[in-house]
């Protein structure tokens, strides 16, 4: 089956072919740098980028996979969570393109998309995945969450009471000046620091071990008084990135331990715009095998928004029964 999968949940324009798993195209095009004068994506800038980009990225992705528009058998489209306008735009070329086409339409939960992103490439693990249990871990600009799965079924065990990691390291990264998006500046700035100094930031709810939800707002603030009080230097946004990241790291290490020791499985899917952080990677593969966990990070270029993991994940719910009409709607509030 050859499904096309759309994916404008936020400040990516994303299309992507898959068949039997397998991605043969993956084009993304972001208006990330127009959001840096402003610290944060700005709804209404990343609308309309979708509406200019969506049908050349579209193209793109077709040329890439070396297939035509006649070939296509599924349409997937990320229904939600994420920002109304940006998820329109998608839905609405997703809905236009099943129609013209007369081929099946599938709304695809985003975070399933992160969720999945880990298996695609892995056909082992594909072929066997509904008797599959493993544990998830999600860390991304909107979520931070944990879940206990099974081949397509997700509980979840622990999420975000505040700010998501992603959005911590985006806020940090502003209070310093160092551009956004701010995962990328404070793991560049962190790599920076020349000694083995730390200054000792919060790490919160990880005294009741039973806990596996997160918060990282009060870290957040104590990144913001202790820079206000600096000499604000380049040495100290260094120091201050590298004592946050590690921060970030060490809480996420430690619940993703808990959930692994909770769940019982000896298998951990990881995804999500953070997981592409060297240290957060390093950290998890060292967590992973220390407990004999098989981990699957998906490759960097799966981490953030991309139309890849929804295609991949809607052909793997749509060959389970999962189905869509036009009727779809966007879904900015949609859980996982
Ligand atoms: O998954 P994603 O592209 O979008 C959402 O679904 O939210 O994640 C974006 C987030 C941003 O907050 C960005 O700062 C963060 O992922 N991020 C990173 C890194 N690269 C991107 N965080 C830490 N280290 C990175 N290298
Ligand atoms: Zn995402």
């Amino acid at each position: 089956m050859i499904t096309v999968a759309v994916e404008t949940s936020c400040d990516e324009t994303s299309c992507a072919v898959v068949s039997g798993g397998k991605v043969l195209s993956n084009a993304v095009s972001s208006s990330v740098d127009m959001h840096c004068p402003y610290g944060g994506v700005v709804p209404e800038i990343a609308s309309r980028y979708h509406v200019d980009y969506i049908s050349p990225v579209f193209e793109e992705a077709l040329d890439e996979a070396g297939i035509s528009v006649r070939d296509i058998e599924l349409v997937c489209v990320t229904s939600g969570p994420g920002l109304p306008g940006s998820l329109l735009v998608g839905i609405s070329f997703a809905k236009a393109l099943a129609a013209a086409l007369d081929v099946p339409i599938l709304g695809v939960n985003h975070l399933t998309g992160h969720i999945l992103s880990g298996f695609i490439g892995q056909t082992d693990i594909v072929g066997n995945l509904d008797d599959l249990k493993y544990t998830a871990l999600v860390v991304s600009g909107g979520h931070t969450a944990l879940y206990r799965c099974e081949g397509c079924s997700f509980e979840i065990l622990g999420r975000t009471l505040d700010d998501a990691a992603g959005e911590a390291f985006d806020k940090a990264a502003k209070v310093m000046g160092l551009g956004y998006p701010g995962g990328p500046a404070i793991e560049r700035a962190a790599s920076e620091a020349g000694s083995d100094e730390l200054i000792p930031f919060p790490r919160a709810m990880l005294s009741d071990p039973e806990n596996l939800d997160f918060s990282f707002s009060g870290l957040k603030t104590a990144v913001l008084y202790h820079w206000r009080d600096s000499d604000k230097t380049r040495r100290e946004a260094f120091l201050v990135s590298r004592s946050f990241q590690e921060a970030v790291v060490d809480v996420i290490i430690e619940k993703t331990r808990r959930a692994l020791e909770r769940t019982g499985t000896g298998i951990l899917a990881a995804g999500g715009g953070v997981i592409c952080n060297r240290r957060l990677r390093e950290k998890l593969r060292a967590l992973c095998s220390k407990n004999s966990v098989k981990a699957f990070l998906p490759e960097k270029a799966l981490t953030g928004d991309n139309a890849a993991m929804i295609a991949f994940s809607g052909e793997l719910l749509y060959s389970r029964g999962a189905r869509s009409d036009l009727s779809l709607v966007a879904e900015p509030s949609l859980v996982r």
